[in-house]
């Protein structure tokens, strides 16, 4: 059942006019317990209060799958406006974004156009941006623009999924560049040809890239809600004497704030990724997937009305 309601749901988020509705329609059923507003100002609202406790943030415009050069530079210009927010602002934020916002459905001269002057931006500003990773078909490509600018620029970081059997593998090519790596589960509906079908060995391979890319040296953010993980992270840091300063732990706005600030408390570095604007839609669709409960919480406020 919980398998049949996950699918449904991812299936859900890629529906185009639904997609085009929900931005016409505005923040709705609930969207806004994980979504931090339509506009930057609310956004850079929740982000002060956020910081105040402790948090620090990366913050996304939400947009994905666009499929015009126009709307592709108004997606780059809005990640620009939020760059220059946390400047103007002094936020403690990064800044997260996706491939297929920018353009990759297009072309790769325009993603690295784009790409190339939110880095520009983000540079002026002592900002770091992360690449989300999206479904499997555009994971080589990502990884691949990830490489280029890398090399060209060194506050660019990207995101590797653990239910994916190539991430090992990704981890150990990777290394070379020394990247910074948020490192996940994994959200969308892949097929078991290219990814774990099982829940338990996606958990187990989250605890093995974890591993490597820590013993490999590198900067890790670990983002997950799963305490199991979190727990995991912690005992690994403690056993090779890693310090605080080389991994971070990462969570959703509206997910598991408490344990969010708990983890604050014990020391530890906490990011909560922050989204906003009109495109929710995609976004919210797969946190329902996540997690029944998150059905259950949208239902309730429906019927509240
Ligand atoms: P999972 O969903 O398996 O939950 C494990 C356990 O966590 C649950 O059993 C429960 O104990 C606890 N838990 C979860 N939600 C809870 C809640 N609301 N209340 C209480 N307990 C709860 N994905 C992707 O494909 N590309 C990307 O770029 C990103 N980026 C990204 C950034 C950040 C900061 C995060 C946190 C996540 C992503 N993801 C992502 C999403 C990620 O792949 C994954 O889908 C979700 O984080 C859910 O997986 P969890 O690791 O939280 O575990």
């Amino acid at each position: 059942m919980e398998q049949l309601m996950r699918d449904f749901f991812l299936f859900l988020s890629k529906n185009k006019t639904l997609t085009k509705l929900a931005k016409r329609y505005g923040l709705r059923f609930g969207a806004s317990r994980f979504v931090a507003g339509e506009t930057i100002e609310q956004a850079v609202e929740v982000i002060q209060q956020l910081n105040r406790k402790g948090l620090a943030v990366t913050i996304d415009y939400l947009g994905e799958f666009v499929d015009n050069e126009q709307e592709a530079n108004e997606m780059a210009n809005h990640s620009i406006e939020a760059i220059r927010a946390i400047g103007e602002n002094k936020l403690n934020s990064q800044l997260s974004l996706k491939m297929t916002s920018m353009g990759l459905d297009i072309s790769d001269e325009l993603v690295m156009k784009n790409m190339r002057r939110i880095l520009d931006e983000a540079k002026a500003h002592g900002v770091f941006v992360t690449i989300d990773m999206e479904d499997y078909s555009r994971c080589q490509k990502t990884i691949d623009i990830f490489k280029q600018l890398k090399k060209e620029y060194d506050n660019v970081g990207t995101v590797l999924q653990a239910y994916l059997y190539r991430t090992e593998k990704d981890i150990e090519d990777l290394n070379a560049y020394h990247p910074n790596l948020r490192l996940v589960k994994g959200a969308y509906k892949e097929s078991q040809e290219v990814a774990f079908p099982d829940k338990k060995d996606v958990d187990e391979n989250f605890k093995k890239i974890i591993k490597m890319h820590l013993l490999n040296g590198n900067y890790t953010a670990v983002a997950t809600h799963d305490d199991e993980i979190i727990e995991y992270t912690k005992q690994l840091v403690k056993e090779y004497n890693i310090p605080n300063d080389q991994f971070e732990f990462q969570m959703l706005y509206g997910i598991r704030p408490e344990r969010q600030e708990q983890l604050v408390r014990e020391g530890y570095t906490m990011r909560v990724y922050v989204p906003y604007g009109t495109d929710w839609y995609g976004y919210f669709m797969r946190r329902l997937a996540e997690r029944p409960a998150n059905v259950a919480f949208v239902l309730k406020g429906i019927f509240k009305k």
